[in-house]
């Protein structure tokens, strides 16, 4: 099975909040494929975002193309309802934070969203292989979770790696996504080692002109 092909999710974390529609509108022109919404509970992770009203939001304002939510909550089967209503296409969490992530899964899958699940950098690929071929992605914490412009932790990149030799050794199509610490310097070395799908919050939002970030993502993919 062929590697997917690359997708760029910017994370509206670093987004002006106040200007949610047009900066999502912006990033989209700018050449974005996903958008990445972050939902932190205070609870799981020590601060606190935004919920599925705004995801429906930006649906009923007009944004079609795919919104992934990366939920960083406990528990999280209320939550995936609420957003499988709101719009999202694809959920993810972290299965520490689910009593039953199969059932979570299966929830997800059943409201008709694609499912994932989120790894902590400290957390072992042995927790998802018993689910890894039911999933639509794993995503890869490159940083503990809870902040945007934190520094991409390097020895993420052998779990990328290792990830990427059991996804093609099952010869699956699960997605590999990375979150954290992202950026034009080391995106090169991360789609080398095997990722297809990357999030990024401040290298995207904190530059002037979108479109170069973007552009520049795409001229460094492996
Ligand atoms: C971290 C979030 C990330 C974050 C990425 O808790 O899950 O999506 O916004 O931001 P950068 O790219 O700035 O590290
Ligand atoms: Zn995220």
């Amino acid at each position: 099975m062929p590697k997917q092909s690359n997708i760029i999710a910017p994370s509206i974390l670093s987004a002006d909040f106040s200007r949610l529609g047009e900066e999502v509108n912006d990033v989209l022109d700018a050449g974005a494929d996903w958008i990445h919404f972050d939902v932190m509970d205070n609870h799981f992770v020590p601060n606190l975002t935004v919920g599925p009203m705004v995801c429906k939001s930006l649906r009923d304002n007009g944004i079609s193309c795919p919104i992934d939510v990366h939920l960083m909550v406990q528990p999280v089967d209320d939550l995936i309802k609420m957003f499988a209503d709101s719009g999202a296409s694809s959920i993810t969490f972290h299965p520490e934070a689910s009593k039953d992530p199969e059932k979570s899964l299966s929830l997800i899958e059943d409201l008709g969203c694609k499912p994932g699940l989120v790894l902590n950098p400290d957390i072992s690929l042995d927790v998802i292989n018993p689910y890894l071929e039911s999933l639509y992605m794993v995503l890869l914490m490159s940083v503990f979770p809870g902040f945007g412009g934190q520094k991409f932790i390097p020895e993420v990149l052998d779990k990328i790696k290792n990830l990427r030799t059991l996804i093609d050794d099952k010869s699956i199509d699960t997605r590999l996504e990375i979150d954290g610490g992202v950026n034009s310097d080391n995106i090169s070395e991360i789609s080398e080692a095997g990722a297809d799908t990357f999030v990024a919050g401040s290298a995207i939002f904190n530059v002037k002109n979108y479109s170069d970030a973007i552009k520049n993502f795409r001229n460094n993919f492996s």
